[in-house]
């Protein structure tokens, strides 16, 4: 008998027969950004018999487009995409291979949609990575490496990934996440920073989910975008495609006292983000104020001199 055998959505890996998760079908135009979704493609690049692909960890506020892009750049090399969603609750077993009980009263095992990726020669996106806990990633640690491997301690099998596995994993900074350990990220490289569209590129993202939306309707909420990425407000694509869809609906309906455009907006605006977005201005005065006056991640000092330079008055000194 073969090593490992594959029939329709069936496995065979060392005798222990998998059942396999199905491909994500749906897929979304990547739009404008060209650098970013060539750097990934880059990443999974083999450009020599000894040369492996990178898993690189695509990072970015919420609602900027780490997982459109990372879907996008699996579409771009035509294989079949898989996305594993992580979460606090996620197990080692979760990841890769879970025990199913079926109506005989014997254990079936499913494969994860990573394992799935891996012995069909797929894309997996780890979304939201950072919320995964270390056990969870430790359990990937020989699949990140030139080992292309994992272990399911259930099923008892070394699974080895096919030649054309590819792996990304998105990571936002919100507040819901674990500290990814080291080891862990020193393998997730390189790290791709996914970044706020400038004015053409975010009208045409708004334009491309919403196409029946009128211009004026684009414009405010494009103005609004902008004016927000300038202030370093975490305001996001996302953010922008529900301002709209919502503003557009109530715009849309019947009523005995129809709302002005305008009116609309501004309610949805209110509705989606808060009635403190209605002024971002003072709502960035108000975040600047509590970050101390600081703008984050913005040091002059370190700017001119290294860190450890002795003109550096906020030098780092360890003697
Ligand atoms: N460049 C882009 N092209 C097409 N759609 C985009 C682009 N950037 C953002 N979007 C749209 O914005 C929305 C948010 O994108 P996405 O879900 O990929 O963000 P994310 O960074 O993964 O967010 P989160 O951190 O919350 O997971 C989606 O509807 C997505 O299609
Ligand atoms: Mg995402």
């Amino acid at each position: 008998m073969p090593k490992s055998a594959i029939a329709r959505n069936q496995a065979t890996i060392e005798g222990v027969n998998l059942t396999l998760s199905p491909p994500v079908e749906t897929f979304q135009d990547w739009i404008g950004q060209t650098d970013v979704l060539k750097q990934l493609l880059a990443c999974w690049l083999v450009i020599h018999e000894k040369d492996l692909p990178l898993s690189p960890r695509l990072i970015g506020p919420p609602g900027i487009g780490k997982t459109t892009l990372a879907m996008a750049g699996a579409r771009e090399k035509a294989q079949p995409l898989f996305i594993y969603q992580c979460t606090s609750d996620t197990r080692p077993e979760d990841l890769l291979v879970t025990p199913v009980l079926v109506e005989s009263g014997k254990i079936a095992y499913h494969a994860s949609p990573l394992v799935t990726a891996m012995i069909t020669g797929g894309v997996c996106i780890l979304d939201e990575g950072n919320r995964m806990n270390e056990k969870s990633w430790a359990s990937l640690a020989p699949l990140l490496d030139h080992r292309r491997y994992v272990e399911s301690v259930i099923a008892g099998i070394t699974i080895p990934a096919h030649a054309n596995f590819r792996c990304c994993v998105t990571m936002n900074d919100d507040e819901s996440t674990y500290e990814v350990p080291d080891y862990i990220i020193s393998r997730l490289q390189p790290t791709l920073e996914v970044s706020y569209p400038n004015r053409q590129d975010e009208l045409a993202i708004l334009q491309y989910h919403l196409p029946f939306a009128e211009a004026e309707m684009l414009n405010m909420t494009v103005d609004f975008l902008q004016r927000a990425h300038d202030l370093n407000l975490e305001f996001s694509p996302r953010d922008g495609i529900h301002i709209l869809q919502y503003a557009l609906k109530r715009l849309a309906q019947d009523s005995d006292h129809p709302l002005s455009r305008d009116e609309a907006w501004r309610e949805s605006l209110e509705r989606v983000l808060g009635e403190e977005a209605l002024d971002l201005e003072k709502m960035a005065e108000q975040r600047n104020r509590a970050l101390g006056g600081e703008v984050p991640g913005v040091n002059l000092s370190d700017f001119f001199f290294g860190s450890d330079d002795p003109l550096n008055p906020n030098r780092d000194d360890e003697t």
